[in-house]
């Protein structure tokens, strides 16, 4: 059992025991409360960029079909075939990015399948369901029509506000196809023919698209390529790519989870060629999803996973312990990546994260890889934004899999049906922390123990992260206890608290969700926050994210 009396004091650096600095902010011997986060307003660690807030759309299962896309004459609202509702709440959460079109799909699209007249593009093999049999997968899963493609995808962003970020085909297709792909999306209006191919579509501007994965998981479905060999197809595919000048930030292929070598092993080679190999690089692609559930029996890809709604307590905590791996893949990336580029010109873009659980819980049955988030999920995904806030300068972009109808997803549709997931409310709080400075925070609050198969398991007792937005600073943040609440002393070093509101997510129920009869499940809820000056005391629910905006004096 938990000592509630007994301090674990650790920095959200996950550094081990760190002290408070004396004077203390916080009332001695405090009797009230048994957890303390001290934000440090001295001690910025970079700016929170939007795009780490940004989002994966595959054309895979119920993501595209049915999930983004209905059709211009759908009875389903949309805005020239694209969900209306879905579009009006990736505006609400300010949705700064998008990924399309995979993936593993990514490496088998033919990007001119998906221009020119709908009615002329061509029907293909649905790549994920491979034949074309009658099976679990709606009827309009079993082809692939082509009817969402890139004009269409880039329209979905212009209406969003966010911006594109298209992953180009290095496995199946040619270097040229890709500049072509550069061609069609950004050279200016009147001047080349595939220009000219895009106005005719009703899109004289160029879609000046900025970012651009050259392939995906290049280790596994992307080309099954050695580090060595993806580096050298990388150079080739990123020397000379037309700009038509718009700058392009070029993200290549990175590690799967702690696949160490591959980071290695890719920038060891880009060098063979010198250090201005790494000028033509924005990016490298960290993926990292969290599956294994089988508390340390298997690491079968299948045979590992959990499922997403029956759970226990215990495979709550570990769900939360694969998630918060992160931090620590991205700091033993990042010293990698520092050994060949001490200035760290490239930056990490973790453009794959979240939970993956194995099938079962679809809100539409058929939709593969569809998974229903739960409240664990929102308090994964909070977790993990806190994770990418509190590493600003190395993080430049993350996407989380995938937006609607698949793994992690915020939204959930089907037809005319369509609600927020608790993934989709987590990412409407934590927008307030889009392009404010990180600050660093620490957390001290009683360790969580919990009994794995018969062997003590630990786990954090609080963590979050904390920005500053001129005098309002909006501080998130976790509490995984599925039962305890934390009762917490929170000070802002240097300077006082005048007034503050909080939002909570969170429910009775850990396995609770919304879906598409009871969409308000879990939905977030504004509480009061009394008290100012220089603490302020706030009760952190079980199982639940918070958000509190502070006004500093
Ligand atoms: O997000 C689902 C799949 O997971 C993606 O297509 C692939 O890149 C990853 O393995």
């Amino acid at each position: 059992m938990m000592q509630r009396r007994q301090f674990i004091r650790n920095s959200v650096l996950g550094t081990g025991v760190l002290l408070f600095s004396r004077p203390s902010l916080f009332a001695a011997d405090s009797t009230s409360t048994d957890s303390r986060i001290e934000i440090l307003p001295g001690e910025p660690l970079g700016t929170i960029s939007p795009d780490i807030y940004g989002h994966f759309t595959e054309n895979l299962g119920g993501v595209v079909y049915d999930g983004i896309w209905v059709g211009e004459n759908s009875k389903v609202p949309n805005i020239n075939g694209i969900r209306k509702e879905l579009v009006d709440e990736m505006r609400k959460i300010k949705a700064p990015v998008c990924r399309f079109p995979g993936g593993c799909f990514a490496d088998s699209y033919d990007w001119r399948d998906g221009i020119g007249p709908a009615d002329k593009r061509p029907k293909r093999t649905n790549f994920w369901i491979g034949e074309e049999k009658d099976g679990p997968s709606p009827a309009s899963h079993r082809y692939d029509p082509n009817q969402f493609g890139t004009n269409e995808f880039v329209h979905f962003c212009q209406l969003i506000g966010c911006e594109p970020y298209l992953a180009a085909n290095l496995r199946s297709l040619s270097a040229e196809e890709f500049y072509r792909w550069v061609e069609y999306c950004n050279s200016p209006a009147g001047t080349t023919t595939l220009a000219e191919t895009r106005a005719a579509a009703g899109y004289a501007d160029p879609f000046r698209v900025r970012f651009w994965g050259v392939g995906n998981e290049s280790w596994g479905c992307g080309g099954d390529f050695t580090a060595q060999e993806y580096a050298v197809e990388f150079r080739r595919f990123a020397t000379w790519v037309p700009h038509y000048g718009q700058n392009l930030s070029l993200v290549a292929s990175g590690p799967n989870d702690d696949n160490w070598e591959w980071t290695r092993g890719f920038l060891e080679e880009i060098l063979r060629k010198g250090p201005n190999a790494l000028r033509g690089i924005f990016g490298l692609a960290l993926h990292y999803y969290a599956w294994n559930l089988s508390r340390g029996r298997t690491r079968n890809w299948n045979e590992g996973k959990g499922d997403a709604v029956n759970f226990d307590a215990v495979d709550w905590y570990e769900l939360l312990r694969q998630g918060d791996v992160m931090e620590s893949l991205i700091n033993g990336h990042w010293q990698i990546m520092g050994e060949y580029d001490a200035d760290h010109h490239v930056k990490l873009v973790v453009d794959e994260w979240g939970p993956w659980y194995r099938p079962g819980s679809e809100a539409t049955p058929g939709d593969i890889l569809e998974q229903m988030p739960t409240l664990r999920d929102a308090v994964f995904s909070g977790m993990t934004l806190d994770t990418f806030n509190r590493n600003p300068e190395k993080v430049a972009m993350a996407n989380c899999a995938q937006l609607i109808n698949c793994l992690n997803s915020l939204y959930l549709a089907h037809e005319d049906k369509f609600c927020v997931t608790p993934v989709g409310h987590v990412f409407g709080m934590y927008a307030a922390h889009q392009g404010g400075q990180s600050l660093r925070t620490i957390f001290s609050a009683p360790t969580v123990n919990y009994d794995r198969d018969g062997k003590p398991a630990t786990f954090w007792g609080l963590a979050g992260s904390a920005s500053l937005h001129d005098k309002e600073l909006v501080l998130t943040v976790v509490n995984p206890h599925v039962s305890e609440a934390r009762e917490t002393e929170i000070g802002v070093r240097g300077t006082a608290i005048r007034n503050g509101a909080a939002v909570v997510l969170t429910n009775s129920d850990i396995h609770a969700h919304n879906t598409f009869e009871q969409r308000d499940v879990v939905t977030p809820q504004s509480k009061s926050v009394s008290g100012s000056g220089r603490s302020i005391v706030f009760s952190f629910a079980p199982a639940s994210v918070t958000k509190l905006t502070l006004t500093l004096a």
